[in-house]
């Protein structure tokens, strides 16, 4: 399928794994718009997740996630980054898969714990063994991202992240996208 019918593209993947930087290069070379979930959650409350997960908890913060996925429903022409835990709901899957292509930036234990090491932003790995909580979130999570995807990236730690956009478009440009029409 040409990657102008595909309606829109969905990065997933964990934390750390370069959803937002590599779907705003991706958006600016397809010139079209991008999301950021995270982002569209923090500026709905006017606070950062960080905060978030400190006044509600996780569930508190899953709750205002759906919805913001919700409202995802019915756009074209964007390309929309997701946070590592969006894929954990039903109802987000079912409205991720409908809204176009799937791209799974998969990276290793090792990668994400060198990206988060310094991060203060991640209220899952606060207060925690880092590389236990990662590695239990991979568990959880991997399968589900390899069976969303429609294509898989895997982007390679020494290279720049300029690249990745393109490789994402070859994979799309090569893959079987019946699913999307
Ligand atoms: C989360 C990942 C974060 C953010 C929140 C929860 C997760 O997004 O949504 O802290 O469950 O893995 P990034 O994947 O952009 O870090």
């Amino acid at each position: 399928m040409p990657l102008s019918d595909i309606k829109n593209v969905v990065l997933i993947g964990p934390m750390a794994a370069g959803k937002s930087s590599v779907g705003k290069l991706l958006a600016a070379l397809l010139n079209i718009d991008f999301i950021d979930t995270d982002k569209a959650i923090e500026e709905a409350c006017g606070i950062d997740i960080s905060r978030i997960f400190e006044f509600e908890g996780e569930a508190g913060f899953r709750k205002r996630e759906t919805a913001v996925i919700r409202n995802l429903i019915g756009i074209e022409n964007h390309i929309i980054a997701t946070g590592g835990g969006t894929i954990l709901a039903l109802e987000n899957r079912k409205i991720l898969l409908k809204l176009g292509a799937i791209v799974y930036l998969r990276v290793t234990l090792e990668q994400i714990l060198e990206r988060t090491s310094k991060s203060r932003h991640r209220p899952l790995l606060e207060h925690s063994n880092q590389r236990l909580t990662v590695e239990k979130l991979l568990v959880e999570r991997e399968p589900i991202y390899s069976q969303m995807a429609d294509v898989t990236i895997h982007p390679d730690c020494h290279q720049r992240i300029q690249k990745t956009p393109y490789d994402i478009m070859k994979a799309l440009a090569h893959c079987n996208l019946d699913r999307c029409e």
